[in-house]
This record gives structure tokens, C-alpha cells and sequence, in this order.
């Protein structure tokens, strides 16, 4: 807990200072779930649109996109934004399908950027239209980047993609880190029989680079349901082989309890790797996120089987008002973690394309 005193607010012993300001007694009421956990994170996912088709999250072909006159403008995106920051959102993500397709999407980031209580902003991109934009986002208020890519030669890359770019993706992510995006984040999925080959070519890569590698383990948000356990490839096996392989990995200490990764740096102090092992080890406890998809509906998890519609109600004329008490409403209703380990787990409709991850 935190308190203000002759306006500047006090940490309490054993809360973080990012957590004191949520629960911050000048706040409205924080969005706090059934489990206790404070929502202080939203995904914004601003198209389902892709320029490439990753086989774990996308169809080959046939997509069917969303129609465009569906997507929520930058000023509903904007005004939902103003509306929940109050409650304690103060970090935001930026996701697609790619949301570099986005038409001006640094100008959202500005409009974003200047919601007060936002302190926050990060993007996740595929990374084939990064160079070109790195320097726009930059001067528009992004900080963090996270970039997908599973594979470090094209051949790989092209497999898992289903499109070439891999050469695009280096670039944007040399741009990103010329602009002053430090540490740039390469998110690669972890898949059994696929990605082995990369693990250690990733190792090297993180730490040539100063790029934090972050693995993530497999997860049922595929379009074509072809998802099975036997196909995710642990984090433990991955620290394993990097330990084995290359150099054993130190576990970094003062990890923030929300972050869904675990984070590594091989014993000479010399390249960080992270771990998110959201099937393993799924951080769901902590998990401080809800979503809002392209086309307007509150996800309170990436597995959620329900949304809640707020593109009818920004649209339909809803005061503010309103609008809280369907986000309090999405949240409160948050099950406890999702159900991939369990045997009645289902998997959502909705691929990950049209969630945004
Ligand atoms: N399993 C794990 N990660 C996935 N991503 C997309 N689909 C899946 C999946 N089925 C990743 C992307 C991106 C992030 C948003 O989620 O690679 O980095
Ligand atoms: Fe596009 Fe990301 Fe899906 Fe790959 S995972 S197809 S980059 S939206």
C-alpha cells in the first residue's frame, strides 16, 4: 500500500513503486478481480491484419479479416484509454495481428502517449515494417519493443511464416536499436520439433547484440487447432541446452512478480535470455493484463470464452460511466488461470491474430 502525504506518495514497505501508484487512494477504485489481482495492464490490439502467416497463429490462407468499418478508430481507442486510465491503467501494449499494418499507427501512440496516468507504452511487431517506422514511434512516445521471430536464417523463418521477410525483420530491429530502443525484446516461440535448431544461434544472437531473447512455450491459440503438448518445447529443456551447449545461465534476481517472464543472463554477465513458460509454468497468479481487441470487446484473458462488447457502447453513445462498469464487470468475472493443463480445457475461437497476444 502507498499513501500521499502533502501530495507525493509514499511506498509502503514490500510494494513496488509502480504497484503503490495503482493503489494510489486518489484513484477511483483500482480494477481489482475476484483473486485479488490488480489490473493495471491493457493490451490494445488495433488490427487483426497480417503481412505474414505464422503457422501457430494463423490459417495458410483464406483469412477472413475483419471488416474495416468493425475496428475501433484511434479516437475510440483513445477515448477507452481516458476512461479506464483513472482506474489505474498505466501501461499499455500495442498489438495486432501486426499493428505496424496500422495505417499512421504513431499517431495513436502520440494520442495515447499523452493520456495522463499513462506512463507506459510498448508495441509487439513482427518487425518487416520496422525500419521504416522505428524513428516515428520513437518521436511519437513508444519505448519498449518487442519484436516476433522464431528463427535466425530465413529458411526456418520461412517455414514457420509461410512468407519470406526475414532480412526485413533484422533490419527493423538494427533500426529499432539505432533510434534508442534499449533493450529491444525478440519474443520466439518455442515449438518440439521445429525450433530446437535455434536455441543455440539465439544464445549467440543475444549476446552479439545486447537483444533480450524471450522464449515462449507453445500455446493453443493457433487458427487451425493443430496445437498439442507434445509439440510445446519446455523452457527447461531450452535452459538446458543453452547451459549445455554454450554457458550456464545465472537466474536474475528482482524479477517484477508481474512480468510473465523469468529472466537469465549467461555467467559471464553477457547476454539475457527469458523465459515466458505459459504452459509449464503459467504465471496466471500474477497475471495483471486485460485486452481489448481490434474490433472492441474486452478479453479479460487471452484463453477468455466470453468478451464483453464496448464498441457498441463508444458507439452507441454510453457515458463513461457505463464503460467502467463493463470493464469491473469483465474483470471481476477473471477465472483463476486458464485451463491448457487440464483435460476440459477448450480452445477460445478466436486465434491469436484477432486476440493480439
Ligand atoms: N503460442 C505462443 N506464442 C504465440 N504468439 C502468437 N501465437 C502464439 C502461440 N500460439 C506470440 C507471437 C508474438 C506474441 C504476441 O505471441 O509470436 O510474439
Ligand atoms: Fe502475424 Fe503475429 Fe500472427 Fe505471426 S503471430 S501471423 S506475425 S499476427
Amino acid at each position: 500500500m502507498a499513501f500521499i502525504h502533502n501530495g507525493s506518495m509514499i511506498p509502503l514497505p514490500g510494494y513496488p513503486l509502480s504497484e503503490s501508484r495503482i493503489l494510489n487512494p486518489r484513484h477511483v477504485s483500482p480494477l481489482i478481480d475476484g483473486f485479488g489481482r490488480l489490473h493495471n495492464n491493457l493490451r490494445i490490439s488495433v488490427t487483426d491484419r497480417c503481412n505474414i502467416r505464422c503457422f501457430y497463429c494463423m490459417p495458410a490462407t483464406d483469412v477472413v479479416f475483419m471488416n474495416r468499418s468493425l475496428l475501433l478508430t484511434f479516437e475510440e481507442i483513445e477515448r477507452f484509454v481516458r476512461i479506464v486510465a483513472p482506474l489505474g491503467v498505466n501501461k499499455l501494449r500495442l498489438t495486432g495481428g501486426e499493428p505496424l499494418v496500422r495505417h499512421e499507427l504513431p499517431v495513436l501512440v502520440r494520442m495515447l502517449a499523452a493520456v495522463p496516468g499513462i506512463e507506459d507504452i510498448g508495441i509487439t511487431t513482427n518487425g518487416i515494417l520496422l525500419a521504416d517506422q522505428a524513428q516515428a514511434l520513437w518521436d511519437a512516445g513508444l519505448r519498449r519493443i518487442n519484436v516476433s521471430l522464431d528463427a535466425l536464417n530465413a529458411e526456418k523463418f520461412e517455414e514457420i511464416t509461410r512468407r519470406p521477410g526475414y532480412e526485413k525483420v533484422l533490419e527493423g530491429i538494427k533500426a529499432a536499436q539505432a533510434v534508442g530502443f534499449d533493450p529491444v525484446k525478440v519474443n520466439a516461440v518455442s515449438v518440439r520439433g521445429m525450433t530446437e535448431s535455434e536455441i543455440v544461434p539465439f544464445g549467440h544472437f543475444a549476446r552479439e547484440t545486447g537483444v533480450e531473447i524471450r522464449f515462449i512455450e507453445y500455446m493453443p491459440l493457433d487458427a487451425d487447432n493443430a496445437w498439442e503438448r507434445d509439440k510445446v518445447l519446455f523452457a527447461s529443456e531450452i535452459i538446458e541446452t543453452l547451459s549445455r551447449e554454450l554457458m550456464p545461465l545465472v537466474a536474475v534476481g528482482e524479477r517484477n512478480p508481474h512480468a510473465p517472464a523469468t529472466d537469465f543472463v549467461f555467467a559471464d554477465g553477457v547476454g539475457r535470455i527469458g523465459f515466458i513458460p505459459s504452459v509449464s509454468q503459467p504465471f496466471c497468479a500474477q497475471c495483471n493484463r486485460f485486452r481489448i481487441t481490434a474490433d472492441g470487446k474486452i478479453r479479460n484473458c487471452l484463453f477468455s470464452l466470453e468478451e464483453t462488447d464496448i464498441r457498441g457502447l463508444l458507439r452507441g453513445g454510453a457515458p463513461d460511466s457505463e464503460i467502467v462498469a463493463a470493464v469491473r464487470a469483465s474483470v471481476s468475472a477473471k477465472w483463476a488461470g486458464h485451463h491448457i493443463n487440464h483435460p476440459d480445457f477448450v480452445q477460445p475461437d478466436r486465434p491469436m491474430y484477432s486476440i493480439g497476444g
